[in-house]
């Protein structure tokens, strides 16, 4: 519907933002809880197309996240035993839960290829981006 096609927008122009401003955020998306099953689906993003669609809760970084509620933070990708790859690039992650409620109900990710760049700095604006999507969903 109408409103959907808005709020995607939206969230694909935070995307693209956060992209082409940080040279370091090379792949930004949004996955959100799917309906009441346990995974999480692909919302809008930029960047290289991922296979990962649908990521089970408990799998991955992503899937990690939505069942802490707390930002995970990946220096390098190939120190984690539970990290799904979508490109052979990425060196780096990081995922932010998005609260509604008080209920994490997404999370925005971003992958860069650059070794170890995130900072706490990286984690409150991303916090704070989350928190300004929370009032849009
Ligand atoms: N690396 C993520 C999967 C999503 S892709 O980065 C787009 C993970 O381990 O959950």
């Amino acid at each position: 519907n109408q409103k959907e096609a808005t709020k995607d927008d939206k969230l694909l122009s935070i995307c693209k933002l956060l992209e082409e401003h940080i040279t370091y955020y090379n792949w930004v998306g949004f996955y959100f809880k799917n309906g009441d099953k346990n995974e999480l689906k692909l919302g809008p993003y930029v960047g290289d197309p991922t296979d990962h669609v649908i990521i089970p809760f408990g799998k991955g970084i992503c899937g990690q996240v939505a069942v802490s509620n707390e930002n995970f933070v990946v220096a390098d990708v190939a120190a984690q035993d539970n990290y799904i790859a979508c490109s052979i690039t990425v060196k780096a992650e990081i995922v932010i839960p998005i609260f509604v409620n008080g209920e994490n109900i997404g999370q925005i990710d971003i992958d860069s290829n650059t070794p170890d760049p995130f900072t706490e700095e990286d984690e409150r604006f991303l916090e704070f981006v989350c928190a300004q999507v929370a009032t849009l969903l």
